[in-house]
């Protein structure tokens, strides 16, 4: 199969490592892939904190693109041009995943790595599939390091966002009690979750307590820094405080960053979840790429419900 690549695009970029000033619209080439990376068509870009955090530099020492570059880590969409060290793809293939370290999924184009991307189901809408590889796969790599036992209680800070969401529902498939913090407008989100919600804030901790006297078996933050020391307590044992937020005080609380896996196996194990009706990134706000600011606006503002996405025509 062939497909007609053009050889410009829109693409939402960041000219320069800052604020948000630093973006804009702009007709930028469409990439080549490397010879172990694919050329996607993008239908859906998956919007996370990441994308302003690399916008602002702090992720520099792993990922410093020639700029301008797009905005955005992972995206859904249709193979259009393959590497030549690639198997296991083909041009007009349906996937999703990670966007290569010199790319952007805020585009008409993207370029993903093949060993981190993976085949989308049919029944997962794009909007779904990209939001998979970033926050929901997150919310699996962590639970895998808790490594919690049917029964044991996982205590998610910050239950509303992308990875909690996620991660409150694939152990409450597990088994897991799940109590979950979040301000009060998240109340009747949690619970649908499936999780006792607690308010995050001063008093937390006692608030938990209030619930679960001898406190909770993990601890899985998405907060950092005091959202963080205020929870880290309630582990019942060393070890069992994992973040993916603040390397910093998780050395501080004794506790551990998540270690990630990108790869296409743990892709399709996340999919699966979603295809199977188990779990659902819950896409609460899709924006067209026309209005990609607004939609990266709505995350880093840091009060994020579920997911947003940027879909592409
Ligand atoms: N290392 C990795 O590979 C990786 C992958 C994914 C995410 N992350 C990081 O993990 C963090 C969370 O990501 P996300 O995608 O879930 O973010 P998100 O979708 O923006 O959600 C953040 C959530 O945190 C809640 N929150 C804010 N302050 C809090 C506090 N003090 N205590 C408890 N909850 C609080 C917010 O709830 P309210 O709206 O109720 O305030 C919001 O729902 C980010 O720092 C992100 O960069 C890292």
């Amino acid at each position: 199969m062939t497909t007609k690549v053009p050889k410009t695009q829109e693409a939402y970029v960041f000219t320069e490592y800052g604020g948000a000033d630093t973006q804009e619209h702009q007709t930028i080439d469409v990439p080549e892939p490397g010879s172990s990376e694919l050329l996607v068509k993008v239908h859906a870009a998956g919007v996370n904190p990441v994308d302003w955090k690399v916008r602002e530099g702090w992720l520099r020492p792993q990922l410093d693109p020639p700029l301008p570059v797009p905005l955005g880590r992972e995206v859904a969409g249709t193979v259009a041009a393959v590497g030549r060290d690639v198997e296991g793809f083909s041009i007009g293939d349906e996937v999703f995943g990670n966007v290569g370290p010199t790319a952007g999924g805020y585009a008409e184009y993207a370029i993903v790595t093949a060993a981190e991307s993976a085949a989308k189901p049919v029944q997962i809408s794009w909007e779904d599939a990209a939001t998979l590889a970033v926050s929901a796969c997150t919310a699996r790599d962590a639970l895998l390091q808790l490594d919690l036992q049917e029964g044991q209680v996982l205590l998610v800070n910050g239950i509303a966002g992308g990875v909690g969401v996620f991660a409150a529902q694939i152990a409450r498939d597990r088994g897991l009690t799940v109590v979950g913090t979040a301000s009060g407008k998240d109340k009747a989100l949690a619970e649908s979750l499936g999780a006792v919600h607690v308010t995050y804030g001063d008093g937390v901790e006692g608030r938990v307590r209030a619930l679960f006297p001898d406190g909770v078996d993990g601890v899985l933050d998405l907060a950092g820094g005091a959202g963080l020391r205020a929870v880290a307590g309630l582990a019942s044992r060393p070890g069992k405080v994992v973040t993916t937020a603040d390397a910093d005080t998780a050395d501080e609380v004794g506790g551990a960053m998540v270690t990630r896996d990108r790869g296409t196996a743990v892709l399709a194990e996340v999919a699966a979840l979603v295809a199977d009706g188990k779990a659902s990134p819950l896409v609460r706000e899709t924006f067209p790429l026309a209005r990609a600011g607004e939609a990266l606006a709505a995350v880093e503002q840091g009060h994020a419900h579920g997911k947003v996405v940027i879909t592409v025509p």
